[in-house]
């Protein structure tokens, strides 16, 4: 089970404020060029592909095949990327060896068994091809501006897996880390924009603080956007192996 359903409210709030620009995302267009060292004709998955940014980016970015494997079908309805498979990290719907690399973002946290979803990505993952990981991890608040205003919501970051839990997993399943970084995105022009239109539902944190916190660190966030200038940026890390 994942923390929060992904049913059609979740996923409608999804849709609507966690699609970013593609200015917004060059640092990661950047990271990911390194990392995954796109070429024609490259297979790829995107798991927990969600409302499906990522597909697209990486098709837009790339001449890459992209798979996607999404197991809420709130989320695979909203899709922007076409087609979706039903499946889920721990049974991937994928032949042995039949990608050449994973894309896994701000999902890694709603699987229940990391062991085995370290193991099915060996299965699909042919042997060399690289596993990149996007997330927000334990003890890594500090440069995601919603913990500033919302700080109760760093309780539930911190009940999420650490990147030494992902990496454990995945080094018993036979992967090596090749890679840990911080990148940034501009998540909105302004801390203004940010606050109009935050939704709760699209942010598992503040789905799992209680009312009253939520209501608290909305009034935070709004006194601040009254005089804060410039755009919104967050980082997140990317775990990267092979
Ligand atoms: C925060 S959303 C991220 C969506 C997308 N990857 C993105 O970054 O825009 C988390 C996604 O993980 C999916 N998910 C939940 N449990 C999962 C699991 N066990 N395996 C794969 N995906 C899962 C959810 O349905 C949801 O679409």
């Amino acid at each position: 089970m994942a923390r929060i359903t992904y049913d059609n409210a979740d996923a409608a709030a999804f849709e609507a404020t966690r699609h970013l620009t593609d200015d917004g995302l060059s640092a990661w267009r950047e990271a990911v060029t390194r990392h995954l060292d796109p070429h024609a004709g490259m297979r790829t998955l995107d798991l927990g592909s969600g409302t499906g940014m990522w597909a697209q980016a990486f098709t837009d970015w790339y001449d890459i095949e992209v798979t996607a494997v999404e197991p809420s079908e709130a989320m695979r309805a909203r899709s922007i990327y076409r087609p979706v498979v039903p499946g889920d990290a721990e049974r991937i719907p994928l032949d042995d060896g039949s990608v050449d690399a994973a894309w896994i973002s701000t999902v890694i946290h709603h699987v229940p068994d990391l062991n085995r979803a370290a193991r099915e990505l060996r299965r699909v993952v042919r042997p060399g091809g690289r596993v990149l990981i996007r997330s927000a991890f334990a003890g890594r608040h500090q440069a995601i501006t919603l913990f500033r205003y919302f700080p109760e919501a760093i309780r539930v970051l911190d009940t999420y897996p650490s990147a030494a839990d992902v990496e454990a997993a995945f080094t018993a399943a036979g992967f090596t880390t090749v890679g840990f970084e911080q990148v940034p995105q501009v998540s909105a022009p302004s801390l203004r924009e940010a606050a109009t239109a935050l939704r709760r539902e699209a942010h598992t944190p503040l789905q799992l603080i209680n009312d009253d916190e939520y209501a608290a660190g909305l009034a935070r966030l709004h006194r601040a956007a009254r005089t804060e200038t410039g755009p919104v940026v967050d980082a997140l890390d990317l775990l990267v192996l092979a």
